[in-house]
């Protein structure tokens, strides 16, 4: 495989950010194969390529938003609807995942009908002020153990404190749709979903009870990309969810679900190639043309580990991976086992680099940063 990724340099030159879009769709299929109750909402913030989202939306997925902007980036594909469907479409397929959105942002969106997380005090009267038209989701402060990037500490209103939110927001005269939360991204710790799952299922009943008719339940981003063995299996965690969904949830209610990573993270490869090569105090440090400003922004934000391969073979040694810019701070990995005799002009390949990579990219120092190629658009 990698050979044949191989023969796109010579046309395309490095570094090359491969996305293969048969791969998103079978990553679509099985997350809609294994729980089929649920609404596939892609976290567009996850990479925000233009052709993924007319991939997914061909494939009929709805879609999470972080901002305007990716509102008008999903937005472009119904432009052409007639006014009602148009609305029909917003209402049904797009949520407004960032709990916290400026004014301008709602009183452009208030048109339409959108359903809109929010988890504090100040956000309800900025709703109710700007986009008193929006179905209202609660996120929870949930457990987030063990996940590659935790949530909890920036969203989500504790349970009480959400009890208090919805029964405000129907005081002021909105309209409460139903509950969300996050359980940490590249979620391996299943436990997660299970408290959390309990945790909005006593919220919902009682906001039930109270007779506030609470229609959905979102469950997040999360789902687990298999970047090394160890990784339990999605398939696993769907059994899991859709037993939970079954014991603590009535059949009637809607199940969302905002999956960024999953959708995207297996589906890109990137190639690099080594600019420098030095030997600083004993170990090869190989200086390549792509690093932590750009396609790999991941290792920062997102406290990802790349992986390495070379085409080249030889004897293993552990070596630097350092990117082009002038700051010390642009080291990809200092423990990466790759051959040592590689040299200038050789390339590595980087894979599972789909999600938050290319979306966080800068151009710092002047580099442009991969070229994106689509295979099977
Ligand atoms: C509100 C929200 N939903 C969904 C996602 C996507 O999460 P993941 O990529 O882990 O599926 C994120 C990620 O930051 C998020 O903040």
């Amino acid at each position: 495989m990698n050979k044949e990724l191989l023969k796109l340099v010579e046309p395309h030159g490095t570094p090359l950010f491969i996305l293969d879009h048969n791969v998103i769709r079978e990553n679509y299929r099985t997350f809609k194969k294994h729980l089929p109750r649920v609404q596939c909402y892609y976290a567009v913030k996850a990479n925000s390529t233009q052709q993924i989202i007319e991939t997914l939306f061909n494939e009929g997925s709805s879609f999470d938003v972080a901002s305007y902007n990716e509102f008008m980036q999903v937005y472009q594909y119904i432009k052409h609807f007639d006014k009602k469907d148009k609305k029909h479409f917003v209402w049904d397929k797009i949520i407004f995942s960032n709990t916290i959105k400026d004014r301008s942002t709602l009183s452009k969106i208030k048109q339409y009908r959108p359903l809109v997380t929010y988890d504090n005090m100040a956000e309800l009267k900025k709703l109710k002020d700007h986009c008193d038209t929006a179905g209202l989701v609660v996120r929870l402060k949930v457990p987030d153990t063990g996940s590659q990037v935790e949530m909890s500490s920036k969203f989500g209103a504790e349970p009480a404190e959400a009890q208090n939110l919805i029964q405000q927001a129907f005081d002021m005269g909105l309209k409460v749709e139903g509950i969300s939360f996050h359980v940490g991204s590249q979620c391996t710790n299943f436990d997660n979903f299970t408290s959390a799952l309990a945790i909005t299922s006593e919220i919902f009943n009682d906001a039930r009870r109270k007779g506030f008719n609470l229609n959905l339940v979102d469950i997040g981003g999360g789902f687990p990309v298999p970047y090394d063995p160890q990784v339990p299996e999605f398939k696993i965690l769907a059994g899991l969810l859709n037993s939970e969904f079954k014991r603590l949830f009535p059949d009637d209610i809607e199940i969302l679900a905002e999956p960024g990573r999953f959708m995207v993270a297996t589906a890109a490869t990137l190639i690099s190639e080594i600019i420098g090569k030095a030997r600083r105090e004993g170990k090869v440090f190989y200086h390549i043309n792509d690093g932590v400003y750009h396609t790999f922004s991941g290792v920062v934000y997102d406290h990802w580990i790349p992986n390495f391969s070379a085409v080249k073979e030889g004897e293993k040694e552990i070596c630097a991976v350092v990117g082009p810019t002038c700051d010390s701070f642009d080291k990809i990995t200092l423990s990466a086992e790759l051959p040592a005799n590689l040299e200038v002009g050789d390339c590595l390949f980087t894979e599972n680099i789909g999600a938050y990579s290319t979306a966080s990219s800068t151009k710092f120092n002047g580099f442009d940063g991969a070229k994106i190629i689509h295979m099977n658009l």
